[in-house]
């Protein structure tokens, strides 16, 4: 069901995850709703889910991948990577260094 058609949507509680916010993610209540993807698309298309956010009003952050990781700029992770770090780090104190590392897939890893 299209997002614009849920009743009663909770848009000051929503957070959408986009590699393109400008904003990075950091401390947040753990009652916030998260929009992950969404958007099908056959190659990454840039400021799709940024201009998704800003239609739908709610306030749009990245990872902060850029902060624990070197030689990271945008980058843009499949769904169940950013699931998993999410979780991580909402099960562990919302300490995302621990996250990011654990969930990143091998080929991103600095070493
Ligand atoms: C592979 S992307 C989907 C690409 C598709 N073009 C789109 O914008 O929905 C999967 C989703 O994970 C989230 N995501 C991926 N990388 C991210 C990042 N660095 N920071 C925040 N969210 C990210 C976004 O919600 C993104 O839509």
């Amino acid at each position: 069901m299209p997002i614009e058609e849920i009743k009663d949507f909770d848009a000051e509680n929503t957070i959408y995850l986009s590699p393109d916010a400008e904003e990075t993610l950091s401390d947040f209540d753990p009652n916030t709703n998260f929009i992950i993807g969404g958007i099908v698309d056959r190659s990454v298309n840039k400021n799709l889910t940024y201009e998704k956010a800003e239609m739908l009003g709610v306030r749009c952050r990245k990872l902060p991948l850029f902060e624990h990781l070197t030689n990271t700029t945008r980058l843009v992770l499949n769904i169940n990577t950013v699931f998993e770090m999410l979780l991580r780090s909402l099960n562990n104190g919302q300490d995302w260094s621990d996250a990011i590392t654990k969930a990143m897939p091998g080929r991103h890893h600095d070493k």
